[in-house]
Order: structure tokens, then sequence, then C-alpha cells
């Protein structure tokens, strides 16, 4: 690993810290916590270990997560089974100034944006690289019905973008991923629904209806907090 990797992996790993110390205040013994996909998710799925006995459970957006989390001896409830979950914390691939995000790099877009949906808050952990001014460099993943992989292909080309089908990879909800390349979004609600309106297009990565409540932004010099305006 190089060293600027080996920083970026100290900044994950304290911006995860951070979130915990955030939550950790409005934990109860019955408080269920949404937990996210991904290295920085992974962080605070370490970090949340050295909680347990002061929450009930957690969601998890992902298989991977869930079996993390059991293996750490937390234990993780289905969604349906849990009635409101305290709050939601992950990553993401890009954060612009609004808290609007792309994620779904991990391709757990689809249940991490039901798992956001269902929590009161939804607190997003990043270090500095993800900050971006526009969403749209990080190619947006978009998880589609394997019959309308074409289809749907078809007409994000029309909106200008380019799709590539994802390679060797199946979603947990046994779907395919398109990786759009090319898209600036500058209006990150109107894209999203735009692509949600596309007939065989399960969920795209674009979190804006679904945004972030806060951004916790971990630099070389601390972590700063990014909230929506
Ligand atoms: C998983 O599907 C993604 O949404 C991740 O949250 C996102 O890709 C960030 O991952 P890292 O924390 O590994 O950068």
């Amino acid at each position: 690993m190089s060293l600027k990797q080996q920083q970026q992996e100290m900044l994950k790993h304290q911006v995860a810290r951070s979130a915990l110390d955030l939550i950790k205040p409005r934990m109860t013994t019955t408080s269920i916590i949404g937990v996210g996909t991904g290295s920085t998710a992974n962080y605070f799925i370490d970090a949340l270990a050295e909680l347990k006995g002061s929450f009930d459970a957690t969601v998890a957006s992902s298989r991977a997560s869930a079996e993390r989390l059991t293996a750490l001896g937390i234990t993780v409830l289905e969604l349906n089974a849990v009635q409101e979950i305290l709050v939601y914390v992950d990553g993401a691939d890009e954060v612009d100034p609004n808290c609007a995000l792309i994620k779904g790099g991990g391709g757990a877009l689809t249940r991490e944006k039901i798992v956001a949906a269902s929590s009161r808050e939804f607190i997003c952990i990043v270090d500095e690289s993800k900050l971006v001014e526009v969403l749209g460099n990080f190619p947006l993943p978009v998880e589609v019905i394997p019959m309308a992989r074409g289809l749907v292909a078809r007409d994000l080309t029309a909106m200008g973008g380019q799709p590539v089908l994802r390679q060797g990879f199946t979603s947990d909800n046994g779907n395919q991923i398109l990786d759009v390349e090319g898209f600036l979004i500058p209006e990150p609600a109107a894209t999203e629904s735009a692509i949600n309106n596309l007939v065989g297009c399960v969920c795209n990565g674009i979190f804006a209806a679904q945004a972030a409540d806060q951004v916790l932004v971990a630099r070389p010099s601390g972590i700063s907090l990014l909230e929506q305006p």
C-alpha cells in the first residue's frame, strides 16, 4: 500500500470513530443502528463493536456488512422486523456541497437507499477525496433488472451517459449494475428522479431525495462537518 493509500485509510478510520462519538450520546439500549457498506463503513462496524450492550441491534445494507457485524457478535435484524432506525451511517463515492451523494461503488446502492430512507438521520462519513463541486466524475451506478439491461442502457445513452456493465457482479438483490460515465449532475434531485423513472431501473446511486443529513469529512487537519443548507 502506498503512503497516500495508508493516509487515506487513516482518515477513513478517524471519520468512522468520529461518527461513533457523534451518535454515542443518543444511543439507548433499545436503539437500532443502520449500518452501511464499504471500506469506510467497515471501520465504523469495527468501532461499533466496542459499544455492544449500549444499543439493541443493527440493520445492514448488504450481506457483506451483515456478515462482518455478525462475526463481531453484533445482532443484525431484517429491516421488516424493526420499527425505527435511530441513525444510518455509511460512506459515499462523491459528496456535493448540498450533501447530495453518489453511492454504489460497492454495488449496495439499493439496500443503502432503503435503510437510509428508514432511518431518522443519515450520517455520511468520508475522507476529503470524496468532496466535489458537481457530482458525476465517479461513474454513476444504476441497478437494473437483468432482462432490462439493454433497454435501460439505451435510455441512459439517450440521456447523454455511457453505461458500462459491471462485469461479474450480481447485487444482493440478484440484479446487475450499469456504471454510467459521462454524466455531469448539477441537479441531482432531477436526475435521480428521471433515472428512477426508466422502466427496468431498480435504483440509481444518486442520493439527493435521500441526501445525507450530515457529512463528516476527514482531512489531515481534522474532522469537519458539512450539513444540508
Ligand atoms: C457501497 O455500495 C457504496 O455506496 C459505498 O458506500 C461507497 O462506495 C463508499 O465506499 P468506500 O468507503 O469503500 O470508499
